[in-house]
């Protein structure tokens, strides 16, 4: 049931710190601070590209994946919605892993993904939370996300456990190729155990959120814009906003907003920046700017010091703890669904089952 919950979905928001709790309680070894996998039936250290495919919210997991496989690695990574990916032929190369994402193991493109990659000759790596079902049964390896039942049709802590999940086999696959020291990878052990006291802190704070949610909730148009690994907590943002609340929202790189969309930019369309302290900040914030410089309403999710340097252009700000910025994306994902949820809340939509959706797309 949902206890003391209205939906399922806010029941399901406040298991995050819990969810990802558990996946870095099985996939980090507590003493060595190293990630630790199962008996993978392929040498990680000899695969030569990773092919990957999912649909809505488990592509962007995919999506983060990719930011990090890469850059900590070295690893090619390609990704593709599921949707699209067999119908161009890819050509996958020999000794290949093909790595799909899913909560329900059962969306019929990412399925059909699946196929495609093992008659390329891909062995199949999946990252699911449903252990038996169809895409399970069709893999050559699993990691399990072991978040529970999810039953909102919008996915939350299914997402957060697949981020998680990316993250630590993306340290498992540094390790593996030699690319990162045992010391560098102990640390960004350590910022992503960090993850679930600072998840408590932000449900803690819901209310910092909740006061966001009228000025979203009259708006016609909302904008979120990310970079580096949260470009795809920005897709993710305005994902969960369209699905629950019915309210029109894209996702961009925010580098990419002088390129077409800052058009459409004035006082009516919050912009929402997921803009952790970090490498890529002052980038974002000179992107914001130009925002700001057009009358757009800017709404900053950023940690203490990075809140305190947009001061000037922020129309809301959201504080959230400050972390390493390799875990960030995980951590900022809480709020960005819980907005969204508070949003739907008070526009009054069908939170749990909204229109035209279902939980698990089985056709294609
Ligand atoms: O069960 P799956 O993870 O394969 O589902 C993929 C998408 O259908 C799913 O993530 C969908 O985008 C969610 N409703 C997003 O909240």
């Amino acid at each position: 049931g949902k206890g003391n919950f209205r939906h399922f979905m806010e029941k399901e928001l406040h298991e995050h710190p819990v969810v990802i709790g558990d996946v870095l309680h099985r996939m980090i070894d507590a003493t060595t601070r190293m990630p630790v996998l199962p008996a993978l039936p392929f040498n990680l250290a000899r695969v030569p590209r990773i092919t990957f495919s999912a649909c809505g919210s488990a592509y962007y997991a995919g999506l983060t994946g990719k930011f990090w496989l890469e850059s900590l690695s070295r690893l090619p990574m390609d990704a593709d919605v599921a949707s699209e990916f067999r119908y161009r032929a890819p050509p996958l190369p020999e000794g290949g892993l093909g790595l799909l994402v899913s909560q329900s193991g059962e969306t019929a493109d990412t399925l059909a993904a699946l196929r495609y990659m093992r008659a390329e000759g891909q062995k199949i790596l999946t990252i699911l939370n449903v252990p038996e079902s169809t895409m399970a049964r069709e893999s050559d390896a699993m990691l399990e996300t072991m978040a529970g039942p999810e039953i909102g049709v919008a996915s939350t802590k299914a997402f957060t456990a697949q981020l998680t999940v990316m993250a630590v086999f993306a340290l498992a696959v540094a390790r593996a190729r030699g690319s990162l020291a045992d010391a560098e990878i102990a640390r960004l052990c350590d910022a992503l155990l960090e993850i679930p006291a600072k998840a408590a802190e932000i449900l803690a704070s819901e209310a910092q959120i909740r006061r966001l949610a009228p000025r979203i909730a009259e708006a016609a148009d909302v904008l979120y814009l990310g970079r580096g690994a949260c470009f795809p907590i920005a897709l993710e943002g305005a994902l969960k906003l369209k699905e629950t609340s019915y309210i029109h929202a894209e996702g961009y790189a925010a580098g990419e907003l002088k390129h077409g969309p800052i058009a459409l930019i004035d006082k009516s369309v919050p912009v929402i920046a997921i803009c952790p302290s970090g490498p890529l900040f002052e980038k974002t914030a000179s992107n914001l700017q130009e925002v700001a410089a057009r009358g757009g309403q800017v709404i900053v999710f950023s940690d203490a010091a990075g809140a305190a340097k947009l001061q000037g252009i922020a129309a809301e700000t959201l504080i959230l703890p400050e972390i390493d910025p390799f875990a960030a994306p995980i951590l900022y994902a809480i709020p960005v669904q819980m907005l969204a949820y508070h949003v739907a809340v008070m526009k009054g939509t069908d939170v749990d089952q909204p229109r035209n959706l279902a939980k698990s797309v089985t056709v294609e």
